[in-house]
């Protein structure tokens, strides 16, 4: 049960997975980690970050895309991502000692990114630790000046570990992707804004890799309106976070499983102590959506709004467009990011993307 009353993830909305896809085994604290519910990222820290962030971060690309369904384009960000959020906030409240023996970071792709842009605009040397099989399309984004990129075989826990073994010994800043309470509340900014943008939503629908976007979205959305559903959104063959909040325990899924996704932002093998309390406590539906129905969803951005959107990012579209969603409820879609390749947006343009499902009761107020 959530905070405010919310019913936990319905099992009608979960994969089924078979037995050995999953593995009851704990993951280890990741950067500023808390200990209780107490801890959890609050409405204040995300005020503050909002009210700090430079102006080069936008906060009102929102578009109603057909009555009732908002699209919070991410995509369209610096760094081509939200991801720009949480980074430039964390560096923020590093102290300038520590930035100064420069910032590192683990990723695949997205965040290092925006890391290594949120270090350049202040001036720090990042170091990016990437798994050897991220798309070309993505390393290109996050290679230059004052950047080293260090390759590392897939996985996250083997990345996290050099990372901070290299933070450890240089001293430098260590920015988690998404297990760290100032990152969380970087993202969160995302929700703050939708909830005070947009009247009357009924349910705000993100994609969940690590959960960083999921937590601090529902922390802001639950305390500014608790009616908001939050829904996660993931790709069935990723779908470790259903997992984790139907059982209550951390599930973390083979690195050869989640990998099979085309959805490369959120091929994490499972959620953080810290994103798996928020998201037990702020998210009140998981859905998984099939490899096609991703492909579909980004050549239906691309016909339709001429939107650039990666697999990631096209996650809550999927989701409605497979019918996932409530029924006509007035829902805000973030589109998390639109770093993609050509090849990929060619096979979502062949993909014959669906029609525009039908809704009702779904008009504006
Ligand atoms: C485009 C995009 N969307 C969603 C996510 C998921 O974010 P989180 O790991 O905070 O759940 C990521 C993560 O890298 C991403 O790159």
């Amino acid at each position: 049960m959530s905070a405010t009353g919310e019913t936990r993830p319905g099992p009608s909305a979960l994969p089924e997975l078979p037995p050995e896809a999953g593995e009851d085994v704990g993951v280890p604290p990741q950067g500023r980690e808390a200990g209780t519910d107490q801890d959890l990222v609050r409405l204040a820290d995300i005020r503050r970050a909002e009210a700090s962030l430079p102006p080069s971060i936008a906060r009102h690309l929102v578009t109603e895309w057909r009555p009732g369904v908002w699209l919070k384009l991410e995509s369209l960000q610096p760094s081509g991502s939200f991801k720009i959020r949480g980074a430039t906030w964390k560096l923020m409240t590093a102290a300038d000692s520590a930035r100064s023996r420069g910032v590192v970071a683990y990723s695949s792709g997205n965040h290092g990114r925006a890391l290594a842009l949120a270090a350049r605009s202040m001036g720090a040397r990042a170091t990016i630790v990437v798994p050897g099989n991220a798309p070309k399309s993505k390393l290109g984004g996050i290679a230059g000046d004052g950047v080293t990129l260090v390759r590392c075989q897939p996985g996250s826990e083997l990345r996290r570990q050099l990372a901070e073994d290299l933070a450890r010994s240089s001293g430098a800043v260590l920015v988690p992707p998404y297990g760290d309470l100032d990152v969380i509340a970087g993202q969160g900014t995302v929700g703050l804004e939708l909830a005070e943008q947009i009247d009357g939503l009924d349910a705000v629908v993100v994609p969940v890799g690590g959960g960083g976007l999921a937590s601090g979205v529902g922390a802001a959305v639950k305390a500014i309106r608790p009616a908001i559903k939050v829904i996660g959104v993931e790709p069935s063959l990723a779908a470790d976070a259903a997992q984790s909040l139907r059982e209550g325990h951390i599930a973390v899924w083979p690195v050869e499983r989640v990998g099979r996704t085309i959805a490369d932002g959120v091929r994490t093998q499972s959620l953080s102590a810290l994103t798996f309390r928020h998201m037990m406590r702020y998210v009140d539906d998981m859905v998984a959506v099939g490899e096609a129905e991703i492909l579909a969803a980004m050549g239906l951005l691309l016909n339709s709004c001429h939107l650039v959107v990666e697999p990631a990012g096209a996650l809550p579209m999927a989701a409605l467009l497979a019918g996932s969603l409530p029924d006509s409820a007035r829902v805000a879609l973030v589109v998390s990011g639109g770093n993609t390749s050509a090849g990929t947006l060619q096979r979502a343009l062949g993909s014959g993307h669906a029609p525009r499902p039908a809704r009702t009761g779904a008009e504006p107020r």
